[in-house]
C-alpha cells in the first residue's frame, strides 16, 4: 500500500491559491499555518513543486521535503530535502519504502493536478479564507476528469477561516 495522501491548500472564497507565480500566501492566518505545521509534522513528509519550494525558500524543519523538478541535478539534496524528477506514483512508492504511511501534497496547482489526475489523492484539506481575489491561479489546473468528494469535517479556524475536509470518492 502506498502512503495515505492528504492534499492541503488554502484558497480565497473564489478558489484562488496564488495571486502570482511567487505568492508567499501571506494572506492566510497563523492558525492555518499552525494546522499546516501539525499535519505535515504528523505525516513526516510533504511533497511540493519547485516553485512552491522557492516561495518558502528553505526546507521546513522536522519533515522530509520532497521537491518535484525536471532538473533535479541542478539542486543539492540532503537528508531532509530531496529534489526529484520521479512521477507522483514513483515518489509515493519511494516514500513507502522509506517507511512513511502518510504524505501531504502541498501544491502548487500543477502538483495538486498531477496527483489528482493520477488518482493518488485520498483526502483534501482546504482552508477557505474570507477573501475574493480579482485574479490569480486556481487551486487546480488541467484536471482531466471530474472528481466527487465526501465532506467529512467542517470547522472554524480562528475567527474567520473555514477548514473543509473531504475524502476523494473512488469510482
Ligand atoms: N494557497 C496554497 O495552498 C498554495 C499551496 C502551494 C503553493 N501555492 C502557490 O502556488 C504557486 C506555485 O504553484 P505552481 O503550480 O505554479 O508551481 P508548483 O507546482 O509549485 O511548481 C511547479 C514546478 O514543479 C515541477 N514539477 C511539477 N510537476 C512535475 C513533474 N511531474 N515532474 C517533475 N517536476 C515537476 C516543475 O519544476 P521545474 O520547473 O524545476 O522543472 C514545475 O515548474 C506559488 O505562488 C505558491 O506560493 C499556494
Amino acid at each position: 500500500m502506498r502512503p495515505y495522501t492528504i492534499m492541503m491548500a488554502v484558497s480565497s472564497a473564489n478558489g484562488i491559491v496564488a495571486r502570482t507565480d511567487n505568492d508567499k500566501v501571506e494572506w492566510t492566518t497563523s492558525d492555518d499555518r499552525k494546522l499546516f505545521k501539525e499535519v505535515t509534522l504528523d505525516a513526516g513528509v510533504l511533497i511540493m513543486g519547485r516553485k512552491t519550494y522557492e516561495t518558502i525558500g528553505k526546507p521546513l524543519p522536522g519533515r522530509l521535503n520532497v521537491v518535484m523538478t525536471r532538473s533535479p541535478q541542478e539542486y543539492r539534496s540532503s537528508e531532509q530535502l530531496v529534489f526529484t524528477s520521479e512521477s507522483p506514483g514513483d515518489i509515493l512508492h519511494s516514500l513507502k519504502r522509506k517507511g512513511y504511511s502518510k504524505a501531504v501534497i502541498a501544491g502548487g496547482p500543477s502538483v495538486f493536478s498531477e496527483f489528482l489526475n493520477a488518482q493518488l489523492v485520498d483526502e483534501v484539506m482546504l482552508t477557505v479564507m474570507p477573501l475574493i481575489f480579482k485574479s490569480g491561479y486556481s487551486i487546480i489546473c488541467g484536471l482531466e476528469y471530474d472528481i466527487s468528494l465526501t465532506l467529512i469535517e467542517s470547522a472554524r479556524i480562528g475567527d474567520q477561516a473555514e477548514l473543509l475536509r473531504f475524502l476523494v470518492d473512488r469510482t
